[in-house]
């Protein structure tokens, strides 16, 4: 039987920044609404100070919960740490479009800085790399598992496209997980946005999908000794991608339903979620968890912290199974 620690995380690019910019990130966005007219949560959040104060508060509590999954992760000691996250254009372009993609290289790089010179937390270059080793024989299995027992996965040791190493879903957590790469890291490629993404992209695939997917990973992990950490990298629903609200605020209350699934062990109901209800709550990236919920079964989780203030743009859980 496997031994397995599961963490839920978020992986939005403002986590690396210090509050005193996060307007500009929300102000790009606000741009791209045409007439855009904020909703009676947001322009009370925003209150006199264009938001400094909630966005203060917001950032207080990501880092706090990122420090508790730290110390829980080093303190669990896993042989490998297998992360779940989205690729956004980044290593997955026009020429290769895969649904899913396990790496099954030696070793991955990441420059989590590259992508916006912004200021960063810790002030930080540009072009900080940081190095992880991957379990390249325990990847292959698991992929070459997964194909024999009916699960047709995509596998790459030689990630290209992105030219700053690891796509920012799986790269931005790690910078407060494992900075300093002491497990071997395990990333697997998810396209949650589809269509969404880029031209010429193909559907995301659907959460029953995911959820199988998770459960084809937990045959495989049931026949190894490894202690495996599997970390869900994503906030849940996007303001700007929920087309029910015209792409202009969260859904929380269709988070806070899918929230008491996770927390009270009933995960595999998302498997269940229509694709188009995913689309129009804009939970594209809830799928990353939906494959770690398939891995871990229907048992509860602890919810380290939830932010869902609109002026985040993105409902944040921060959750542990352990
Ligand atoms: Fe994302």
């Amino acid at each position: 039987m496997a031994e397995i620690l599961g963490l839920g995380v978020s992986h939005g690019p403002i986590i690396l920044t210090p509050p005193e910019i996060w307007h500009e990130g929300r102000e790009r966005i606000y741009n791209r609404v045409p007439n855009y007219e904020k909703p009676a949560q947001l322009l009370e959040e925003l209150g006199q100070d264009n938001g400094l104060s909630q966005d203060k508060a917001d950032h207080k509590r990501i880092v706090e919960s990122f420090k508790i999954m730290h110390d829980r992760l080093h303190a669990w000691n896993p042989d490998v740490v297998m992360i779940i996250g989205d690729d956004q254009a980044e290593n997955f372009l026009q020429d290769n479009l895969p649904p899913f993609c396990l790496y099954t290289g030696s070793e991955v790089d990441g420059y989590p800085f590259q992508r916006s010179a912004r200021t960063n937390l810790w002030d930080a270059a540009p072009d900080t790399k940081f190095t992880f080793s991957c379990p390249k024989e325990f990847s292959k299995d698991m992929r070459n598992h997964l194909i024999r027992d009916g699960f047709d996965m995509a596998s790459s040791s030689a990630l290209k496209g992105w030219d700053w190493g690891l796509a920012h879903a799986i790269i931005n957590p790690l910078v407060f997980l494992d900075p300093e790469g002491k497990f071997p890291i395990l990333p697997l490629f998810v396209n949650c946005y589809g269509e969404e993404a880029g031209p010429d992209y193909p559907p995301r695939p659907t959460p029953a999908r995911c959820y199988q997917l998770g459960q084809g990973i937990r045959r495989f992990l049931d026949t190894r000794s490894e202690r495996v950490a599997v970390v869900a990298s994503s906030s849940w629903s996007h303001s700007f991608l929920a087309h029910k609200f015209q792409c202009r605020e969260i859904d929380t209350e269709t988070d806070r339903k899918y929230l008491e699934w996770v927390r009270t062990g009933q995960g595999s109901k998302l498997a269940e979620v229509e694709p188009e209800d995913l689309q129009q709550s804009g939970d594209h990236e809830i799928l990353n968890w939906i494959i770690a919920l398939g891995v871990l079964g229907d048992r509860p989780a602890e919810i380290i912290d939830v932010r869902d203030s609109n002026t985040q743009l993105a409902f944040r859980v921060a959750a542990i199974w352990d």
